[in-house]
């Protein structure tokens, strides 16, 4: 059979409110044209992010009844530790609440003025806790991974030359680790190959560093190993998962991704010295090691959903259907980001709105307009997020894009054609969007609360943008 089906059946659902054009058109005036801040009920497909917004299986719900509550030594935690080591086996694997409070203590530790942590491309919590502690963050990412419409198999993979020159400039010992971000959402959510993982090790090895995994969508990079790498061809992906591990010692995990759960991550190392400290500050910020800012029954939901997400036909669905977005909006003549990632498509919004010059912020226009057309909401990746200086200053991103982030197990393939028709009705009318312009923003990590206004909008709407701001500061 060629058509590929959804490999679950629905046996709970929740209802999406529909919305007109026109009661959409106050929603976001009221949002000040950023999507963070419209309610979730107003929005009629949510590809914001995958993060935490997966649908539990049936087995994850009887999971969570079993789960035990005891403050130390739960069996919940024995069942969270088997199913993660069994995947990953490191010495010591430690709980949290999410991937940034993992990568939190983590940097606590080893960063510092001084240090350098080389990844293929830093996710922005990443980068930022790193830099919280006056370490840099560099991004070594292959030349391929920069180039939108360049199709390569691999394009997350590190630069090895580059790699190791800067490891040979700056010095071994002040990198007290290298990172390899599986798959490398920033640029992308393009895969790792095990070639290149091996390659890193090497360097690591010859160097004397650590390497660790940020692990987020390690069974969709490994479902992309066993389908682009010919000799992991008859592989399974739990021996892909687990080889992929091997390489590393240790990893930072946010389990809202692949664990298939809304909450939850871990942190897990093989270095007992650091694991020692990891648990003392995990004991201040987030809670006794068996726990560490998760209930039982989280831990028991992660178990279950580490079992699910190696599931071949449930990887062969889930990559499938980003595939299908991409194929069909590319059938549009809508540019997006080649190969499609495996979680999200990523729209070229500089190139779609070729009118609208970056400091216009195409990707937002872009994305306001999915919002308005169709309830669609996504991710503007681009001025906007990272156009801010520290100097207050504004410079043009490398690219503007929109991600189309695909929750998982959430949507069906009639959701996802509503977004294909969505987006090429948008296309055949892209000329006429229009520019936006920031009238408001904070200092930093702007795209989550700027206030925005189309260049084109009517007076009497900036008049009440400006009584409404300052009836809110007053
Ligand atoms: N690393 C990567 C590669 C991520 O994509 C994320 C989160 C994190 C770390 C942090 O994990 O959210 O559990 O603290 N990415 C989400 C996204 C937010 O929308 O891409 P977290």
């Amino acid at each position: 059979m060629r058509t590929i089906i959804e490999p679950f059946r629905i046996k709970s659902v929740e209802p999406i409110r529909m919305t007109t054009r026109e009661e959409r058109t106050t929603f976001l005036e009221n949002a000040h044209y950023n999507l963070f801040a419209l309610d979730s009920e107003n929005v009629i497909i949510d590809l914001l992010t995958d993060s935490g917004t997966s649908s539990m299986s049936a087995n994850q719900w009887a999971s969570v009844m079993r789960g035990d509550e005891s403050y130390a030594g739960s069996p919940s935690f024995d069942r969270f530790h088997k199913a993660v080591h069994h995947l990953m086996p490191f010495s010591h694997i430690i709980p949290t609440h999410q991937g940034r409070a993992a990568e939190k203590i983590l940097f606590s530790i080893i960063g510092g003025p001084g240090k350098y942590i080389l990844n293929n491309t830093h996710f922005d919590t990443t980068r930022a806790n790193i830099e919280f502690t006056g370490a840099e963050a560099i991004d070594l990412v292959i030349p391929e991974g920069k180039i939108p419409d360049l199709e390569h198999p691999f394009k997350g993979n590190m630069d090895i030359a580059r790699l190791e020159a800067f490891i040979k400039e700056k010095g071994a010992e002040n990198i007290p680790l290298v990172m390899l971000t599986i798959t490398n959402n920033s640029g992308g959510g393009q895969p790792v190959s095990m070639a290149n993982i091996k390659d890193t090790k090497y360097i690591c090895m010859k160097y004397d560093i650590p390497l660790f995994m940020d692990a987020c969508r390690f069974a969709e990079n490994a479902w992309f190993i066993k389908m682009r790498e010919p000799e992991y061809a008859n592989v399974s992906v739990e021996a892909i998962v687990q080889e992929i591990f091997s390489y590393a010692d240790g990893c930072t995990m946010s389990a809202k991704k692949d664990a298939l759960v809304n909450m939850g991550g871990w942190l897990a190392m093989n270095n007992p010295v650091w694991a020692e400290a990891a648990r003392n500050l995990l004991i201040l910020t987030e809670g006794f090691p068996t726990y560490g800012g998760l209930a039982g029954r989280d831990l028991e939901a992660i178990a279950t959903g580490l079992e699910e997400v190696i599931d071949e036909d449930y990887l062969h669905y889930r990559i499938s259907s980003t595939q299908y977005l991409a194929r069909h909006l590319t059938e549009a003549g809508i540019p997006i980001v080649k190969p499609a990632g495996g979680h999200a498509v990523y729209i070229d919004a500089r190139n779609m709105l070729s009118h609208i010059t970056p400091l216009h912020y195409p990707g937002q226009a872009l994305a306001v307009e999915m919002y308005l057309h169709a309830g669609i909401r996504a991710c503007e990746i681009g001025t906007v997020m990272f156009g801010l200086q520290m100097d207050g200053t504004e410079k043009e991103a490398p690219m503007d894009l929109v991600r189309l982030a695909i929750p998982r197990r959430v949507y069906t393939q009639s959701h996802i054609d509503y977004v294909i028709e969505a987006l090429t009705e948008i296309n055949a009318r892209k000329n006429e969007l229009k520019g936006m312009k920031i009238v408001w923003q904070p200092k930093q990590l702007r795209h989550f609360s700027a206030r925005f206004l189309p260049l084109n909008c009517e007076c009497s709407q900036k008049e009440n943008f400006i009584k409404a701001f300052q009836a809110e500061t007053v």
